[in-house]
């Protein structure tokens, strides 16, 4: 196998380098292509056929539907690990042994605590402001009050950063679905596990002792571990480009969410929820939904079907669609909306349009099914899927600065008017 591409145009030839990945994937290196030529560019809106970094990170396969985190298969760790080491192997490239990991967890719990001044931050937010952007603010305000995570140099300095978001951002969380529900703000408990701890300062009622549900508890790492990377995804794409201009990490971060926030993207789980309930009150009626997503001169599409990258079942959804029936069924929960969700699958998956554009569930399709039975309001959903990529946005951003990658800034082409003159304003 050849390692150039040619190149032809105008009776010229021009020979670039072709990489391969540890996976076998191919990539035409076209670093001197505007030096080589003179001045061209490739243009690929969507960036469908572009890579812009070499990674170790995550793996994806598309078409086998296959995902793994620094090698290991999603499948195992969504059923042997916890989420906090997985958020060590994202970061620091494999799982830790006991004391790496207690080091790690020790580490952020002497971190976990959050300025009271950010409380008056979060009290400037109306009740009805979506957790979504209240969040992204409290991350980029957190910089205020952690001065010493911007300029990272160090690799010191770089842990410390990552272990205090890593701690402080579960609070921020808390804290968004608190301020949500009119609850009082909740701190951390050192006795919990990582997890588990998220769980109690967001649901602790204030007049009672907190209560651990081990079924609830595993939901929760599980979808989190699901959520913690997915390579070069929009999301993960903003943090890397963000934080190529030497942002801090909490800056690269806040950008992240809100480009997770997008209904395209992360903000799909709620839009799931949402058009389920609607076909829900419209009597179950999914035919009439299935032909909306097929009428191009409606803007409808069946949330949580299709990815950019999967032309075959999401792994993702598998485990959580699985996982939906076990949660419901542990919590004694009977939710009509999983039901017509697994119509609606039944339904899309036979469908010609559908087959035709290899459209299959994604990662959101089920997960808003067990994020309710958890109690967990639908606005919160996509802050669920941000506090899970935490780890890959901190993975990538690492990765990213420890290569030295140079700032992110596209070409274009240039379609607008050619020169002309400036027109007096009582001549125009
Ligand atoms: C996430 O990238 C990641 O890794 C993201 C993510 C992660 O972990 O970070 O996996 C998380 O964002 C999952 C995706 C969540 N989004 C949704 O569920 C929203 C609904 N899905 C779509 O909007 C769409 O499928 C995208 C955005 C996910 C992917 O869009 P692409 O790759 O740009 O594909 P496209 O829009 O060009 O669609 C190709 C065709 C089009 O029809 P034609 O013009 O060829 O006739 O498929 C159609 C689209 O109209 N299509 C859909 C559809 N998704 C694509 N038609 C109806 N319903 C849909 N959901």
């Amino acid at each position: 196998m050849s390692d150039k591409a040619i190149l032809e145009y105008n009776g010229e030839k021009y020979e670039f380098p072709v990489i391969k990945g540890t996976e076998d994937e191919l990539a035409i290196d076209i670093k001197s292509l505007r030096s080589a030529t003179k001045g061209m560019i490739t243009i690929d809106p969507g960036f469908k056929n572009t890579g812009s970094c070499e990674s170790a990170i995550t793996f994806l396969d598309g078409e086998k539907g296959i995902l793994r985190y620094r090698g290991y298969s999603i499948e195992e760790l969504a059923e042997k690990a916890d989420f906090l080491e997985v958020a060590y192997a994202l970061i620091f490239g494999n799982l830790p042994n006991k004391e790496e990991l207690a080091k790690f967890h020790k580490d952020i719990k002497d971190e976990s605590h959050v300025d009271e001044e950010m409380k008056k931050i979060l009290d400037g937010f109306p009740k009805s402001a979506h957790p979504m952007g209240v969040l992204s603010s409290l991350t980029s305000a957190l910089i205020a009050f952690n001065p010493s995570t911007v300029d990272v140099s160090s690799d010191e300095d770089m842990y410390h950063a990552i272990v205090r978001i890593l701690a402080k951002f579960p609070v921020l969380v808390a804290w968004t679905l608190r301020k949500k529900k009119g609850l009082p703000l909740d701190y951390g408990d050192d006795s919990l596990g990582y997890v588990e701890n998220i769980h109690k300062m967001m649901f602790k009622r204030p007049n009672q002792d907190y209560k651990k549900n081990k079924v609830v508890i595993e939901a929760l790492d599980k979808l989190l571990i699901l959520h913690a990377d997915h390579e070069q995804n929009c999301s993960t794409s903003t943090v890397r480009i963000v934080g190529s201009s030497h942002a801090g990490l909490f800056a690269s971060l806040s950008a992240g969410i809100s480009a997770l926030w997008g209904p395209l993207h992360g903000g799909a789980n709620q839009a799931v929820l949402e058009m389920l309930e609607a076909i829900e009150a419209d009597g179950g009626d999914t035919k009439k939904y299935m032909a909306k997503a097929k009428d191009k001169s409606d803007p409808f599409r069946l949330m949580g079907f299709g990815h950019r990258v999967y032309k075959n079942f999401d792994p993702r959804a598998k485990i959580i669609k699985v996982a939906a029936d076990e949660v419901l069924a542990d919590l004694g929960i009977d939710d009509p909306i999983l039901d017509i969700a697994k119509g609606l699958e039944k339904e899309a998956l036979e469908d010609q349009y559908f087959v035709d554009r290899k459209l299959y569930p994604n990662v959101d399709f089920y997960s808003g099914i067990i994020y309710r039975a958890l109690g967990i309001p639908t606005e919160m959903f996509t802050v669920m899927f941000a506090l899970g990529r935490l780890p890959g946005w901190i993975a990538q951003w690492r990765e990213m600065r420890l290569k030295g990658e140079p700032i992110g800034r596209p070409r274009q082409v240039y379609t607008g008017e050619n020169l002309r003159s400036f027109v007096e304003l009582d001549k125009r």
